[in-house]
């Protein structure tokens, strides 16, 4: 737990107060300014309602119909927009420029084993540039979601919006959180009819004046917190009551068609192993329950931490939007499919989240009504498509995270969610 607790420490409550008057893609605290303006868009078929903000581009609210056909809303937010910009909690936004953790956050362009020294050239003898972004996990060994201003963090621009989808616009500028190279991204969130939701990223590196373009790492994902049953079980007069879904007894079941994970160290840094799921607790290849092996995932998410938060890596290391995967609550009857073009997956089954003592949406047990009902520890799953973790450090791994250069390579990101309703 330990560990749980320290990711609350460091994500949820880092209140950064030297950067607060950053500009113009630093923070805001005005409930008054266009970033946290919140825009609400239904489906064709009126089957999904959803909501949300240009700031870390957040998805804010998201309703759908359960088996006795009472919306719920499944993600986890505030209802305090300004919230959003002082407590960094990563919820329902997008990561960037790098998600997840880097190793000291420390890499190099092109990619090495061993960045202590930087004067190292790869086999084929290109010179290698280290680049350092600033820590922010760990107690200072790693940097987690691109840094202390990850793009969950800034103000994205509102560029279009129609009746069922909105796009938000980033401008990451050169050298920011210590990346090379300029990078624009446009996010697509749409709304279609039949229980689908669809997020696009797109990036591109822009060339400097001279017109040659750098190289960079991107590695983007979202970060939406789902719980099927919209926290639907909450007791708000015993704060013991989590609404967990994803612990001992929780609901909630997962399928992911990965065959192994990425191991990761007592900070939750990858090591450059992989381990075959197979006779672990990370084998979900069949619909299992995430609560029936989670206490055996021991120090699974960090020392003296039980549980999950670790890379899946899917059998399918394809880039063609394919289903790989889905979660459902019996409870609910909701059932999440998952089709991406990404080819890993970091689950985190919301271990330790509760101490971070973040206040419940009205729509899902709090508010005015209930203003001490907080988001109880594995009361959701993060489900992040995504590239391999801190695969910028393992230049043998059969991936390539480094856009731009002379190719102009350019990133995307794409998984749609289809919702449908199971009655048993
Ligand atoms: C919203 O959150 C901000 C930041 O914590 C706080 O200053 C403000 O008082 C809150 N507003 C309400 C209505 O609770
Ligand atoms: C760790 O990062 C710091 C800067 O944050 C850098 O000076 C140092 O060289 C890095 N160490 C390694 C082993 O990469
Ligand atoms: C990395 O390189 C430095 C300098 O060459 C060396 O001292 C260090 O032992 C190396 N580390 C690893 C993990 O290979
Ligand atoms: C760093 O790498 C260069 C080139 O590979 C090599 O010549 C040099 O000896 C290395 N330095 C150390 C300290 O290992
Ligand atoms: C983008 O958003 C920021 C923060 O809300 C704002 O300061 C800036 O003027 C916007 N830029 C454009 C081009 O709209
Ligand atoms: C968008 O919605 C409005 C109001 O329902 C409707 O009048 C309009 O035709 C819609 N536009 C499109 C392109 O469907
Ligand atoms: C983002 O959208 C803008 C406006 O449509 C477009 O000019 C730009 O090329 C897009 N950038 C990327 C990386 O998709
Ligand atoms: C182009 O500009 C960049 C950034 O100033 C610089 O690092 C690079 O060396 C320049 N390239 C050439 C070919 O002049
Ligand atoms: C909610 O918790 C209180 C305090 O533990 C308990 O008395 C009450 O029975 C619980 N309500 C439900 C519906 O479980
Ligand atoms: C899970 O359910 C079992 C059997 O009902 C019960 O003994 C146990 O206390 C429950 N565990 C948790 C963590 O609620």
């Amino acid at each position: 737990m330990s560990r749980g607790l320290q990711f609350t420490a460091v994500v949820f409550l880092s209140l950064l107060p030297s950067v607060l008057s950053f500009s113009p893609n630093g923070l805001h605290q005005d409930d008054t300014d266009p970033s946290l303006t919140k825009y609400t868009l239904s489906s064709p078929d009126n089957k999904i309602k959803a909501s949300w903000m240009p700031f870390g581009a957040a998805l804010l609210e998201f309703f759908v119909e359960d088996k006795n056909g009472v919306k719920r809303d499944l993600v986890m937010g505030f209802d305090n927009r300004t919230l959003y910009t002082v407590v960094r909690g990563q919820l329902g936004s997008v990561l960037g420029r790098y998600a997840g953790r880097i190793r000291n956050g420390t890499f190099s362009v092109p990619p090495t084993l061993n960045t202590t020294n930087s004067t190292r050239t790869t086999p084929d003898d290109r010179p290698v540039t280290v680049y350092n972004v600033p820590l922010n996990d760990a107690s200072g060994r790693a940097a987690l979601h691109g840094g202390p201003i990850g793009y969950d963090f800034r103000a994205w621009n509102l560029s279009a919006v129609s009746n069922h989808s909105i796009t938000f616009f980033l401008s990451d500028p050169d050298g920011f959180m210590g990346f090379p190279g300029a990078v624009q991204t446009n996010v697509t969130y749409s709304l279609l009819s039949g229980g689908k939701y669809s997020i696009d990223l797109h990036s591109e590196v822009l060339p400097y004046a001279n017109g040659t373009r750098p190289e960079t790492p991107i590695m983007l994902s979202t970060h939406n917190y789902w719980n099927l049953e919209g926290w639907g079980d909450y007791n708000a007069s015993d704060p013991a009551a989590t609404g967990s879904v994803a612990g001992t007894n929780g609901s909630h079941i997962l399928q992911l068609d990965a065959d192994r994970i990425v191991q990761s160290d007592g900070i939750e840094v990858a090591t450059g192993q992989l381990i075959d799921v197979n006779g672990t607790p990370y084998d979900f290849r069949k619909p299992t329950r995430i609560g029936e092996h989670v206490d055996e995932a021991v120090n699974g998410c960090g020392t003296g931490c039980t549980g999950y938060d670790n890379c899946w890596l899917f059998e399918n290391q394809g880039s063609e939007l394919t289903h790989k995967g889905s979660l459902y609550s019996p409870k609910s009857g909701i059932r999440m499919d998952i089709a991406t073009n990404q080819q890993a997956n970091q689950l985190y089954a919301c271990e330790g989240i509760g101490a971070a003592g973040l206040p419940r949406k009205a729509s899902q047990g709090g508010g005015a009504a209930h203003p001490d009902a907080t988001y109880g520890d594995q009361s959701c799953v993060a489900l992040e498509q995504e590239s391999w973790a801190d695969g910028i450090n393992q230049p043998e791994w059969p991936v390539n995270q480094i856009y731009g250069g002379k190719e102009n390579r350019k990133y995307y990101w794409q998984s749609v969610y289809s919702f449908s309703v199971v009655s048993s």
